[in-house]
């Protein structure tokens, strides 16, 4: 029995909602950790496709508890919308736990995100306007609304007006926008904090009830390594912690109760939004890419930028989170290239490095070295064991280890669930 943090390796959308609906196979409780409706997935059920921005891909499996962990900011409006389309495919959503102290996504941080994001100008860092951002600015701010919190009239009342006493300030001094009304807010937030009633509870209590019961539990985070706060691309980053650390404190469990850490990487890398990139390709080759892996925002539909994989951005990711293995998906994608690259250093200002430099003038002078290697002409959707990859996709998996130094746990060659060639147990 044990515990495994899923964690994107690059800038999101690395496919970990895949590897988490083939993980779930086997856990007893899937956890979401951080980020809110900013990130997404898809999903299919009885060939119905439905996209999930907030509620985990674990709701799938009605035997398993599906927990939205307190570093998670939840916009109720998205969290019963969501839950209606998925009782329409007929999954009742009784598995799902909320955690009581998870801030609360209000109406002002949307606008707000929308209004900063246009004030930003050229500077502007592309965010999918969710209000992600100033919710967690106002969670550190002092100032958040928690779930728990509207369970408790009186103390949501005063809350929200003097939430409403600031943000009202800035939204009609700065950025020239109407008031919005505290009994308008008022009511709608309560109705939801009476139908949030029974999937709330103390869910870090929860998970180490069931870490200490020998259960088998997968914390899923959302976006990815190189967005993270800190350890991102800054300030072209979201505003959680996307990093391994992050599955700690936004499930509120101890480090101590992590045994492995899964990096999920894309055979390729992508990017969607603003901010530096060092292997991205703005030629035919990007574009062949971005189609053959319809490599478009599930959020905002924003066509993605993709380039090679990156070593250099692996090794960092291993390093930060501590990867105890990978999970390679989308390999798929690069069938029919007749040279696939990796880059495994960068050149700036004419010295070779090779770890990933924090400073962002710095990184946007580097210059990607790139690796050679040979492409593969077919087909590799059904292959299921190792063997079954060509040899020229084995010889690029096997170079991506020898780089990262790290295990590869799985590799995705498609969609399906049973599109994944398993190489490690990961629980
Ligand atoms: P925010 O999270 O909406 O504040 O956006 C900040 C940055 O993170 C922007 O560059 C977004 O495009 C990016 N971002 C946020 N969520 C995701 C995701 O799930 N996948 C990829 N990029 C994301």
């Amino acid at each position: 029995m044990s515990t495994v943090v899923l964690v994107g390796a690059q800038w999101g959308d690395e496919g970990k909602g895949k590897v988490t609906d083939y993980l779930a196979q086997q856990a007893d409780l899937v956890v979401r950790y951080q980020g809110g409706n900013n990130a997404g997935h898809t999903i299919i059920v009885d060939q119905t496709t439905l996209q999930l921005h907030l509620i985990p891909s674990g709701i799938l499996y009605k035997d398993k508890l599906c927990v939205i962990g307190n570093g998670v900011v939840i916009d109720p409006e998205v969290f019963f919308e969501e839950l209606e389309n998925l009782n329409k495919m007929g999954i009742t959503g009784e598995n799902l736990r909320v955690s009581d102290i998870a801030h609360l996504i209000m109406p002002y941080h949307k606008l707000l995100d929308a209004f900063e994001e246009d004030k930003r100008g050229e500077m502007k860092l592309g965010t999918t306007k969710r209000g992600v951002g100033p919710a967690y600015v106002d969670k550190y701010a002092r100032r958040g609304i928690r779930i728990g919190d509207l369970f408790e009239p009186d103390l949501f009342r005063e809350k929200l007006r003097r939430a409403l006493e600031y943000h009202n300030f800035i939204l009609t001094g700065i950025y020239g926008a109407k008031p919005l009304k505290q009994s308008e807010i008022e009511d709608k937030y309560l109705a939801y904090g009476e139908r949030f009633k029974k999937y709330v509870q103390d869910t870090s209590l929860l998970i180490y009830e069931a870490v200490k019961s020998d259960k088998n539990v997968l914390f899923e985070g959302a976006q990815g390594t190189l967005l993270d706060i800190d350890h991102g691309t800054y300030p072209y980053v979201t505003c959680s912690q996307p990093v391994s650390g992050g599955a700690a404190t936004g499930a509120g469990i101890g480090p101590n109760y992590i045994d492995k850490i899964v990096g999920v990487a894309k055979a390729y890398t992508t990017r969607v939004g603003e901010g530096p990139f060092p292997t991205e390709l703005t030629d035919e080759i990007g574009d062949y890419i971005r189609e053959k892996g319809h490599e478009f925002g599930t959020t905002t539909g924003r066509p993605r930028r993709c380039g090679w994989l990156d070593g250099v951005v692996l090794k960092y990711a291993a390093r930060i989170n501590g990867l105890t293995s990978i999970a390679i998906t989308k390999l798929d994608v690069l069938s029919s290239l007749p040279v696939v690259k990796i880059c495994t250093g960068y050149k700036l200002d004419g010295k070779y490095i090779e770890n990933f430099p924090h400073n962002l003038g710095e990184l946007l002078r580097c210059e990607p070295v790139y690796e050679e290697l040979p492409g593969w002409e077919e087909d590799i959707g059904g292959a299921r064991k190792i063997e079954d990859l060509p040899p020229n996709a084995q010889r690029y998996v096997r170079r991506i280890q020898e780089i990262t130094g790290l295990k590869i746990s799985l590799i995705a060659v498609g969609p399906a669930r049973e599109q994944t060639i398993p190489l490690e147990d990961v629980f």
